[in-house]
């Protein structure tokens, strides 16, 4: 077992795992955003094998060969430890942190697995020496901390020389056409008013998003797919990702996308600067949905 850094203020025994909570710095962090994903996890935490495999192969479609039974991984920004748990029979570790409240139902999820241990800690305060870990994972987190670059960097210092940093980012939609941008605009708007609400009225507006737009769409780009067989029409209609995908992740992804305070977006191009400005070379970035998720390995000294 890696050691920490430091000692944490408690440690609490849930699900039967034991969750070390450290100190949360309020360096870089964006309080309220991590306070609505506690509630959001506590909300959507279950998951079937099938829905982790099936979306896990999605994100994690460029992870290196290199990365295998013999390697240490920290996820930073867990939720639910759902990734952790895709990858928890793939690595030999995983050290999964969130700062959220998230962290009890990362223990419920991940409570049958051994080789993963949860912890409460920010990415601007990581209990672990530099140079730990052979892949170190942040999936959908630094969007939402204020100066995502500073969060990158803090990460990448967790990673061994040679070792790996996967993150996914929010994108710009700059590989997308004018009718993208303009929902985008629309649903940024909303999305700013819905994330005042009291937490009540907030899940209940997403809920009404999840089925009254949600819903319809992904039926449409259903439809087309079926219709019109040999054609990849259909992955042009806004939300046809969750084609295949339950009701649960729907509305999950919802009350993600409209209840979260703060969100920001990259362009592939920036994505890919941000990673070389903190040392990271040979990057990839998948162009593949969901966008963008990219991974490099760290060789600065
Ligand atoms: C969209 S969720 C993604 C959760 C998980 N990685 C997944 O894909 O299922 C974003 C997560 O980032 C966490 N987060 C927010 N600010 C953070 C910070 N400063 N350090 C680490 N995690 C943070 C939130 O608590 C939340 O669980």
């Amino acid at each position: 077992m890696i050691k920490f850094t430091k000692q944490p203020v408690r440690i609490l025994k849930e699900f039967g795992k034991s969750i070390s909570c450290f100190n949360i710095q309020k360096f870089n962090i964006d309080e309220k955003t991590v306070y609505s994903f506690g509630e959001e996890w506590n909300k959507f935490n279950s998951f079937t094998e099938k829905e982790i495999s099936d979306i896990g192969q999605q994100y994690f479609d460029i992870l290196p060969p290199e990365i295998n039974k013999d390697s240490l991984v920290l996820d930073v920004g867990c939720g639910t430890g759902r990734w952790s748990k895709y990858l928890s029979d793939k690595v030999k570790w995983i050290d999964a942190v969130d700062p959220s409240n998230a962290v009890f139902a990362a223990a419920k999820l991940l409570s049958e697995t051994n080789n993963v241990r949860v912890s409460q800690a920010s990415a601007d305060d990581l209990p672990f020496e530099s140079g730990t870990f052979d892949l170190v994972m942040s999936v959908g987190v630094l969007h939402h901390i204020p100066d995502t670059q500073q969060a990158l960097a803090d990460i990448t210092t967790k990673a061994k020389q040679g070792g790996f940093v996967y993150v996914y980012l929010y994108y710009a939609l700059d590989n997308r056409g004018q009718l993208f941008r303009v929902i985008f605009k629309l649903t940024n708007a909303m999305r700013f008013f819905i994330s005042k609400l009291p937490s009540f009225m907030k899940k209940l507006a997403c809920e009404v998003i999840a089925f009254l737009i949600y819903l319809p769409l992904v039926g449409i780009s259903y439809l087309f797919k079926r219709i019109f067989k040999n054609s990849k029409l259909w992955e042009k209609i806004p939300l046809s990702f969750y084609v295949g995908t339950s009701l649960k992740v729907i509305r999950n992804d919802a009350l993600d996308r409209f209840g979260t305070p703060l969100e920001q977006r990259f362009t592939k191009q920036q994505v890919v600067e941000m990673m070389e400005q903190v040392g990271l070379r040979d990057i990839t970035v998948s162009n593949n949905m969901p966008y963008w998720h990219a991974i490099g390995k760290r060789v600065d000294n």
